[in-house]
C-alpha cells in the first residue's frame, strides 16, 4: 500500500509564494547539514601540531563550498585531555592550545558571515576530576562544592555495574583518599559525575548555556543525556530520570535565544526515545534533535547485509515526534560504530563484513574505523552509504574527513584510531601543521590507499569526478529538496527486486523518490503505479547517466546503484 504525504502543520498558501509551514524558518535545524570536527586535529596555523580555532577559520570557505550549514565542535574546553575533552576543567573558557575566547568569538563572527552555525558539546554530565568544584568538593565534606558531586561514605554493592567503557574502566564509583569517602562516574575514573538533584548544578549549568548562547553559538550537543538526568545514588542500578530538567533547559535556552537548539546524544530502548522529545514546543518541551543510533546501526547492518530490510523496519518503526522534533542522522561519528543494540547474530554478520580483525572491534560492542575502509575503499559502495544517510528523514551529520574518504589508523589505541588529523593536500603533514611530525598530537595517515599522499582535499578539489566532488553536489542537490530533512519519510511498499529500498521524502515543496540497491547486481524496478502523482519526473542525482525516467515502470539500477527522482515540486 502507497503512503500519501503526510499532511503538514499550519500551511498558509499566498498566491506566487512557496508553501511553507509558517514556523519552518525558525526550524533552521531541519534543514540544516551538520559537519563535525576537533578544532585539534583540522587545522594547525602556528605550527605547534595542535589544530587551532584561526585554523578552522581559515577552513571555514571550504565548508562553505562543501555545503555545510552548522558545524558541531567537539569540547573546546580547557581539559587535560584523557577523554579528547570529553573531561573539562573550565566550562567558560577555551583550551589555550587551540586558541583563546577572542578567538572563538571571531570564529563565530566569520561562521555567520558565511551562512554557516556553531554547536559546541555540552558535556554536563561530569567534570575533569581536576576541575576547581571537584578538587574543592573532596577536599572537605564542607566544601560549598561537595554536594556538587555524588558521594557515598560506604562502598556501594553495585560499584561494578553499568560501565560506559568496559576493558578500558573497571568501576563506577571509586574511592578517593582525599574525600575518604565514594564518588560516582558513568564514564572513566577522571570524570567523577555531577549531582544533579542538587539546584545549584542546575543553575550553573544553565550559566553555561547562557554564556555561550550569549557569545553567539546556535545551540548544544548534549553530551551523555540519559546519564545527565539520571538520579543516581549508591546501590541503586536503575536510578529514576527526572525528564523535567530537560524541559528546564529548552525553555532557558529559548528565553536567550529563540533559535538555540539541543541535539542530545542517548542511545536508549527505542520505547524511551521519544520521552527525551517531551511534547515539542509545548510546556513540557524537551530536546529538538536526538542522533538517531538505533538508525546508524540498521544502516550499518543493511550495508553488511545488502539486503534493506532492516531499514524497512526502521521508517515502520520510527515514532512519531512531537512538532519540530528531528532526527540527526549519521553513519560515522569520533565514537565507535555501537552495535550494542543489534542482535548477537547480527553483529556477528556486521564484525564479519566490516571489522574481521579484533583489533577493528571495541568494547565489545563496536567497530573503530573509519566507513571508507570498511566498504573496502569502493567508491560506488561509499557513494551508495553516504546519499542514502543523507535521504532518510532527520538532518545528516558528517564528521570531518569522510567526505574524501579518510581511513583510520589502527596503530592508535581505541577512539584515537579514527580521529588522526584532517588531510589537506600533499604537503608535509598532509598540509595540517607545519610542526616537524614527532611534534603533531596524532600522526597523520601516511602511505597505502589511505595516506595523505594518495587521499587530500587538494587533488580532490581540481578533480570534478571525486568523492569530494561528489559530496558537493549531493549536498547541493539535497538542499534544493527541503521535503527530505522536514516533511515525511515513508517507505514505497511495492514489490522491488532484493537489495532494492525504495522510500520518499513529502513535503509541502513537493515529493522526492528514492532508489537506493544495497546489492551488487544490476536491476529494473518498476514504481510504474506512482505515475499518477509524477509532473515531469527527472533525476537529479544519480550514480550514472541512466535512461530518462519516463513513465517510472522500468527503471534500471545499477548494482550499488541509486537515484534521487525528483516527482514533484511545489513551486
Ligand atoms: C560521549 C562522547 O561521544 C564520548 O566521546 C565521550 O567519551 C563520553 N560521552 C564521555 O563524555
Amino acid at each position: 500500500m502507497l503512503s500519501g504525504p503526510s499532511p503538514c502543520e499550519l500551511v498558509f498558501d499566498l498566491p506566487g509564494t512557496e508553501v511553507y509551514p509558517l514556523s519552518m524558518s525558525d526550524r533552521w535545524y531541519q534543514k540544516a547539514v551538520i559537519y563535525c570536527l576537533d578544532i585539534d586535529t583540522f587545522q594547525d596555523s602556528d605550527g605547534d601540531g595542535v589544530g587551532d580555532i584561526r585554523g578552522l577559520i581559515g577552513r571555514l570557505d571550504y565548508l562553505a563550498r562543501l555545503g555545510v550549514t552548522c558545524l558541531w565542535l567537539h569540547p573546546i574546553h580547557p581539559t587535560p585531555g584523557l577523554d579528547d575533552g570529553y573531561d573539562v576543567t573550565d566550562f567558560y573558557g577555551v583550551d589555550p592550545r587551540i586558541g583563546t575566547l577572542g578567538d572563538f568569538a571571531e570564529l563565530l563572527h566569520q561562521a555567520d558571515d558565511r551562512g554557516i552555525k556553531v554547536i559546541i558539546d555540552l558535556v554536563v554530565n561530569h567534570t575533569s576530576d581536576q576541575h576547581p568544584w571537584f578538587r574543592s568538593a573532596r577536599s572537605s565534606p564542607d566544601s560549598p562544592y561537595r554536594d556538587w558531586y555524588v558521594w557515598s561514605d560506604t562502598e556501594p554493592p553495585n560499584r561494578k555495574q553499568g560501565m560506559v567503557f568496559p576493558g578500558e574502566q573497571e568501576e563506577t564509583w571509586s574511592y578517593d583518599r582525599t574525600a575518604k569517602a565514594w564518588y560516582y562516574h558513568r564514564f572513566y575514573k577522571f570524570q567523577p559525575d555531577l549531582n544533579f538533584a542538587n539546584p545549584a548544578v542546575r543553575e550553573e549549568i544553565k550559566r553555561i548555556v547562557s554564556f555561550w548562547l550569549q557569545l553567539g553559538v546556535a545551540g548544544f550537543r548534549l553530551d551523555a543525556a540519559p546519564f545527565i538526568i539520571e538520579l543516581t545514588g549508591p546501590g541503586d542500578p536503575n536510578p529514576p530520570k527526572d525528564f523535567a530538567f530537560l524541559t528546564e533547559l529548552r525553555q532557558h535556552a529559548q528565553w536567550r535565544r529563540g533559535d538555540a537548539v539541543l541535539l542530545a546524544e542517548a542511545n536508549v530502548e527505542p520505547a524511551q526515545l521519544v520521552d527525551y522529545f517531551g511534547d515539542g514546543g509545548g510546556a513540557n518541551g524537551r530536546i529538538h534533535m536526538l542522533f538517531d543510533f538505533m538508525l546508524n546501526g540498521r544502516l550499518v547492518l543493511a550495508l553488511a547485509r545488502e539486503d534493506p530490510e532492516q531499514l524497512i523496519d526502521a521508517l515502520r518503526d520510527t515514532p512519531k515526534l512531537p512538532g519540530g522534533g528531528q532526527w540527526a542522522t549519521f553513519l560515522r561519528n569520533h565514537d565507535e560504530i555501537d552495535l550494542s543494540r543489534l542482535t548477537t547474530e547480527q553483529r556477528q554478520q556486521v564484525y564479519e563484513a566490516f571489522g574481521p580483525d579484533e583489533d577493528m572491534r571495541l568494547y565489545g560492542r563496536g567497530i573503530r574505523r573509519r566507513l571508507a575502509p570498511m566498504l573496502g575503499n569502493d567508491r560506488r559502495r561509499i557513494e551508495l552509504a553516504y546519499a542514502l544517510q543523507f535521504s532518510l528523514r532527520g538532518t545528516p551529520v558528517i564528521r570531518y574527513g569522510e567526505e574524501i574518504g579518510m581511513g583510520e589508523d589502527l596503530a592508535l589505541p581505541g577512539r584515537q584510531a579514527i580521529r588522526t588529523p584532517m588531510q589537506w593536500s600533499t604537503l608535509p603533514n598532509g598540509g595540517f601543521s607545519s610542526a616537524p611530525a614527532e611534534k603533531l598530537i596524532r600522526p597523520v595517515i601516511s602511505g597505502g590507499d589511505f595516506g595523505y599522499e594518495t587521499v587530500n582535499v587538494t587533488a580532490q578539489r581540481q578533480d570534478p569526478d571525486s568523492l569530494l566532488s561528489w559530496f558537493e553536489r549531493m549536498i547541493r542537490t539535497l538542499r534544493e529538496a527541503p521535503e527530505v530533512g522536514a516533511g515525511s519519510c515513508t517507505h514505497v511498499d511495492v514489490p522491488v527486486p532484493a537489495g532494492v529500498l525504495a522510500h520518499r521524502a513529502d513535503g509541502p515543496t513537493g515529493c522526492m523518490l528514492f532508489l537506493h540497491n544495497l546489492g551488487r547486481g544490476d536491476v529494473t524496478v518498476d514504481l510504474g503505479k506512482l505515475a499518477g502523482e509524477a509532473e515531469h519526473p527527472n533525476d537529479v542525482l544519480a550514480d550514472q547517466e541512466y535512461p530518462p525516467v519516463g513513465d517510472l515502470s522500468a527503471l534500471r539500477l545499477a548494482g550499488y546503484g541509486y537515484r534521487w527522482i525528483r516527482i514533484r515540486r511545489v513551486a
